[in-house]
């Protein structure tokens, strides 16, 4: 397969894939969701409204991103994205998609686990991002197996059954409707194929919750005003996180997409959990 930042590679997304049953309980699901609103962090906007905002986020925060990253988190996001590789069980040879993957790095550990007869699509809506990470990994050597393809979680541009593993790291709370990105990443798992969603959930360990609090929206916007010079940015991933459905909520929606096997694991007393399903 060609390297291609577009989507025109892979011909086949959920629209085309569809029965004409299906396409009508999705007209009629988008149409709800069209006429609605919904949250950007605690801002109510009309939910075809989210996308966009979403999108200056990430344009604006992508060039100090990885940095930030870091930062924020004092480099523990490493060990949550190592965790997530060990849980994925990637083998050589096989297919992974890494959705909302941003600047690449579990795109760049999957590379490395899947060889030259395995193949990786590091994959993002915002094309700031998505140049980024390019970038980055072709510094990196990372090359021969991977392709840069941007699209939209909700309604992925790849073939049904085509991927043995998909994973969306904090990815999932920028989405506006969560339900069809679930449904998209289902169908184009291959049978046995597992997806992993590693995000922001909330605080299980006693006395974590004030703490994470006066961090999330006293220090992190102001670390986002002085490194990234934009604090309404780092507002937003506060309150993202505040609005995103929490562990067992989540779980629920997994299954309701007809995942199977769904589980979730706490990390860093809940701050973050990895919740995983599998298409049987
Ligand atoms: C916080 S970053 C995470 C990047 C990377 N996965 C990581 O863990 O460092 C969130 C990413 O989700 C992407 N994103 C937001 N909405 C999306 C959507 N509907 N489809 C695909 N990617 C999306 C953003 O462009 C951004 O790159």
């Amino acid at each position: 397969m060609n390297s291609s930042t577009d989507n025109n590679t892979y011909n086949n997304s959920d629209n085309q894939s569809e029965n004409s049953s299906d396409k009508h309980s999705r007209a009629a699901h988008e149409g709800a969701v069209n006429e609605s609103t919904t949250h950007f962090g605690y801002e109510q906007v009309r939910a075809e409204e989210k996308a966009g905002k979403v999108a200056g986020v990430f344009h604006s925060v992508a060039g100090s991103y990885d940095f930030m990253n870091d930062l924020m988190s004092m480099g523990v996001h490493r060990l949550w994205k190592r965790y997530t590789i060990e849980m994925s069980g990637v083998r050589s040879g096989q297919r992974v998609l890494d959705i909302a993957g941003g600047t690449g790095d579990l795109a760049a550990k999957f590379s490395v686990l899947v060889g030259d007869c395995g193949e990786v699509v590091l994959a993002d809506i915002n094309e700031s991002m998505l140049k980024v990470g390019r970038e980055r990994l072709i510094d990196r050597g990372v090359l021969s197996n991977m392709e840069y393809v941007q699209a939209n979680a909700e309604c992925l541009p790849f073939p049904d059954n085509y991927f043995d593993c998909i994973t969306i790291a904090f990815g999932l709370r920028n989405v506006t409707d969560k339900e069809a990105a679930l449904r998209s990443m289902r169908r184009i798992l291959k049978p046995g194929g597992r997806l992993l969603i590693l995000e922001f959930s909330k605080p299980v360990t006693p006395g974590l919750g004030p703490i994470y609090d006066m961090y999330s929206f006293k220090l992190l916007p102001l670390m986002g005003k002085l490194v990234a010079k934009d604090d309404a940015s780092y507002r937003y991933l506060a309150e993202s996180i505040r609005m995103h459905p929490g562990q067992d909520e989540l779980k629920t929606m997994m299954e309701d997409a007809e995942l199977e096997r769904c589980e979730y694991f706490n990390l860093a007393g809940g701050i973050v959990a990895l919740h995983r399903g599998f298409k049987l």
